[in-house]
């Protein structure tokens, strides 16, 4: 353990694994849950651990993110598809009174925050912990009542932490995180979701439509993601926009 109370995996020779794996910058800002994960994958071998981080987390490790003007979006594809006033306006056309917003997984989605609502509080939680810094920093420079928190989806406890602190009500995004999820373990967005409706009025979750490679639609059913939602809870919307299936959930 270390003085924070987290487990710290050494190799037969004592040597901190999770810090080898860190000592490549891209990888200096994750959750230390997130690199024992990996390294668990990869039998503790550090390589393949990093290769395989590089896999899941891709261009969100980079911290080469913003233009000079401090607003670069287009990180990935989705962000880069997106108009953001067009899309956050449909999507609270039929949500009223938001106070908080609980973006999981949020990418760069925090440097939209002039889109969203008026005066709506906004908590972004990212792995990728140069994102994370550079959204406090863009919040703070222009005064916006925003917070991004480095942390990993796979700790429910801070998941659920951040909800029950969240001003009610609260509307908590999934944009374009389930397949990174489920890339991880099998169902753990399912588990997710479970925990977020616990906490939270609505919920809008949104998967792509569209491939990476030539933007050619595909047809991505995620039969079993809709089975969970409709037999668990009320989905009030399902719409596509900019390449995206988005999904309005609310509890039953
Ligand atoms: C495809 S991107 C979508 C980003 C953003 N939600 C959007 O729609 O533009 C997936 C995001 O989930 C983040 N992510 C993946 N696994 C995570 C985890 N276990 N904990 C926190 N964030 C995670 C990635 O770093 C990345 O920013």
């Amino acid at each position: 353990m270390d003085k924070n109370g987290s487990r710290i995996l050494t190799d037969s020779h004592g040597l901190d694994l999770t810090g080898e794996v860190k000592k490549k910058k891209e990888f200096s800002g994750l959750p230390d849950s997130v690199i024992l994960r990996a390294l668990n994958e990869s039998r503790d071998d550090v390589k393949e651990a990093r290769a395989l981080l590089r896999k899941y987390f891709g261009v969100f490790l980079t911290n080469r993110v913003l233009h000079k003007s401090g607003k670069k979006l287009d990180v990935h594809i989705s962000s880069k598809k997106r108009d953001y006033e067009e899309f956050y306006g449909e999507i609270f056309s039929g949500i009223r009174d938001a106070k908080s917003i609980v973006d999981l997984g949020c990418g760069v989605n925090g440097f939209s925050y002039e889109f969203l609502p008026r005066g709506v509080s906004y908590v972004g939680v990212e792995a990728a912990g140069q994102l994370v810094d550079q959204m406090n920093i863009f919040f703070k420079d222009n005064d916006f009542d925003g917070r991004a928190i480095c942390g990993d989806l796979f700790d429910l406890d801070l998941v659920r932490g951040i909800l029950e602190k969240a001003k009610c009500p609260r509307v908590v995004f999934l944009f374009q995180v389930v397949d990174a999820l489920e890339n991880m373990e099998r169902n753990f967005s399912l588990k997710l979701i479970g925990e977020i409706m616990k906490n939270c009025e609505v919920l809008v979750l949104s998967v792509p439509l569209v491939s990476l490679g030539g933007g050619k639609k595909f047809a991505v059913k995620r039969k079993w993601l809709m089975d969970f939602l409709v037999e668990n809870y009320n989905v009030l919307r399902d719409f596509e926009m900019f390449g995206e299936r988005i999904l309005v959930v609310q509890k039953k």
